[in-house]
């Protein structure tokens, strides 16, 4: 796709198309999508600091861009870890306190309780992502399609509602070539499916489940007795959504560490890691991650990328832990009430990647 860009100006919003609302502009951004090798996602250049003005315009923009945004350069927030949050309330009416809500709190930062570390370097954080079997594809790419990269996921989706945005900042990255972030676009798959996939997901409902809660795949095909769920770890969510805001339809599928594997996948097949539900789901996840619905984000220190849980599934991939350090703030902001979907849609605001 032939990547174009586009001017957010501070002029009354009737002189921009994507503003239409009779709002000003506060500030002047540039967006260009989409991002690189991908077919989705855009580029976002700030004409002021953030630290000196707020841009607005961007939750327009990471509609328009697929839900995904990249904005390079915002190295000031390590020194001023609060204009994340500002950044972060600029997508929605709540960003989560993360000091409430961990089991270690030592994961939250010490003066921005809203930033949860996603890091090695504190004792308790969970561990690097493994390496794919084997680790590189037959042609000695990155693999990025199911089931040889794992671990894909949309944040919290066992919530409900769960975090419609996630903001993730490159306080410390690792070296490039590893520690990635990959995404696939719900919504592009969902376009793609085919008509035998498209009938039986139309109305179907997935199990989500808390990872560690000891209903993921490997706990069921192990035969562990199966846990009892509290409240909070676990929530049934369609697999088709209808993004509130552009009104497109798009797959939301999380696999083996956060579906629940001992009465789902799915709401009434056949249960279990060799069920009816699992075949399914390995067959949407194959589909889901096809290279052509993916991005992989090679991480600059400064970087912020901005993604929309709603109509994107991501997964990171290896790093070496042992000998290196990687420090990454990420938040999570509600703004629609979640997967709760609304019977009459708003207005179809955008379209496409620009
Ligand atoms: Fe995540």
């Amino acid at each position: 796709m032939r990547p174009c860009s586009r001017i957010y100006s501070r002029e009354p919003a009737l002189a921009s198309p994507l503003q239409k609302g009779g709002k000003f502009m506060t500030s002047q951004i540039q967006v260009t999508g989409p991002l690189p090798g991908a077919r989705f996602g855009a580029t976002v250049r700030l004409s002021e600091p953030l630290g000196t003005e707020l841009p607005t315009g961007l939750p327009q923009a990471l509609a328009d861009a697929g839900g995904l945004l990249l904005i390079p350069g915002l190295g000031d927030i390590g020194r001023e870890p609060q204009l994340l949050v500002k950044l972060s309330y600029l997508f929605g009416t709540e960003v989560e306190n993360y000091r409430a809500i961990l089991k270690s709190p030592m994961l939250s930062h010490p003066s921005a309780p809203e930033i949860f570390m996603v890091t090695n370097m504190i004792p308790g954080s969970p561990p690097s992502p493994a390496l794919p079997v084997p680790p590189l594809t037959p042609e000695g790419r990155l693999p990025v399609q199911y089931p040889q990269r794992f671990g894909w996921h949309s944040d919290q989706s066992y919530r409900n509602p769960a975090p419609d945005i996630s903001v993730l900042y490159a306080q410390t990255p690792v070296a490039r070539g590893r520690g990635q972030t990959i995404f696939a676009s719900g919504t592009l798959a969902y376009d793609a499916l085919p008509e035998h996939l498209r009938e039986k997901v139309e109305n179907l409902q997935g199990m989500h489940c808390k990872p560690g809660a000891g209903r993921d795949r490997r706990s069921a095909e192990s035969g562990k007795p199966s846990p009892a769920l509290a409240p909070d770890q676990f929530a049934t969510q369609p697999v088709v959504r209808i993004h509130p805001v552009t009104g497109k339809k798009s797959l939301f599928l999380c696999e083996r560490a956060q579906m629940d594997w001992f009465d789902g996948p799915f709401v009434g097949m056949q249960p279990g890691p060799d069920g009816e539900g699992a075949r399914l789901l390995d067959e949407l996840l194959v589909h889901y991650t096809r290279p052509e619905f993916t991005y992989v984000h090679e991480w600059t220190q400064g970087d912020v990328l901005v993604w929309d849980n709603r109509c994107l599934i991501h997964t990171a991939t290896w790093y070496d832990a042992a000998a290196e350090q990687r420090m990454m703030w990420r938040t999570t902001v509600r703004s629609d009430g979640g997967a709760t979907v609304p019977s009459s849609m708003p207005e179809v605001v955008s379209q496409g990647a620009g």
